[in-house]
């Protein structure tokens, strides 16, 4: 139930990061993209205790998604891309979701303003969100990645200081170094995948858990990211009090 493990990271998002600046949503927000699961969706958002911005993947319907949350989601591009400036950083959302696909495309239009849009952050630390991974992985879902991701690629190489590059999509967590940039992705709120190194290509297979979010510190020297599963995570281990040397020597 995808609605209860959303919950479930809305909880996690109360409890312990009230006071972050804002949380992404990137993507795959709906299964078919019907009205009901996005006005579900807009229901258990409403919890949030900050500001939550969100882009678009394959299982979305951009008209769909605009007509229940608000035209004003679009920019001049047409789609879901976004800019946030926040202390110091800039955060580029970027909507790769094509209709009728279910690998991810970047328009030209869309390569033109992320660039104009990294050349405004001249160079502020610049982090970048979407859907889908631009980079391989070694993983049956290769061929549903960005498609021809060349132009998105040398786009962000126009700027000089890109610190991550995160997407969803995969059902799985990885950090790659791909063509000199910082790509991750998370397994998200859904099923996880599996992968097997001996034959990349196999079909995947689908795991239980996590649901997982990753929780991005950026400060002027480092942007960390880190991954927090917020189900079937790790229990703490309660620790018995530790035995002083002289009671053990008097026992
Ligand atoms: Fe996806």
């Amino acid at each position: 139930d995808t609605g209860a493990r959303l919950e479930a990271a809305v909880d996690n998002v109360i409890a312990r990061y009230g006071d972050a600046d804002f949380c992404i949503l990137a993507g795959d927000l709906a299964d078919l993209g019907h009205t009901a699961a996005y006005e579900r969706l807009q229901r258990i958002i409403e919890r949030m205790p900050i500001p939550v911005h969100i882009t678009l993947g394959n299982h979305d319907d951009r008209s769909t998604f605009l007509d229940v949350f608000g035209a004003g989601h679009a920019a001049d591009t047409g789609k879901v891309d976004k800019v946030i400036d926040s202390k110091g950083y800039r955060v580029i959302v970027l909507d790769s979701a094509e209709p009728g696909r279910v690998d991810g495309v970047l328009e030209a239009e869309q390569i033109d303003w992320l660039k104009a849009r990294l050349a405004e952050a001249a160079d502020r630390p610049v982090i970048v969100v979407l859907h889908h991974n631009a980079n391989a992985l070694h993983i049956a879902s290769d061929d549903i990645r960005i498609l021809e991701p060349d132009a998105f690629i040398e786009a962000l190489k126009t700027h000089p200081d890109i610190r991550q590059v995160i997407a969803g999509h995969v059902h799985l967590t990885s950090t790659a170094n791909y063509r000199g940039l910082q790509f991750t992705t998370l397994a998200g709120g859904h099923y996880s995948v599996g992968f097997n190194v001996d034959q990349p290509m196999a079909p995947f297979r689908r795991l239980t858990g996590p649901g997982q979010m990753a929780v991005i510190i950026g400060t002027e020297d480092r942007t960390t990211v880190l991954f927090e599963d917020f189900i079937d995570g790790n229990a703490e281990i309660a620790l018995a009090p530790r035995k002083r040397a002289e009671d053990v020597e008097a026992a």
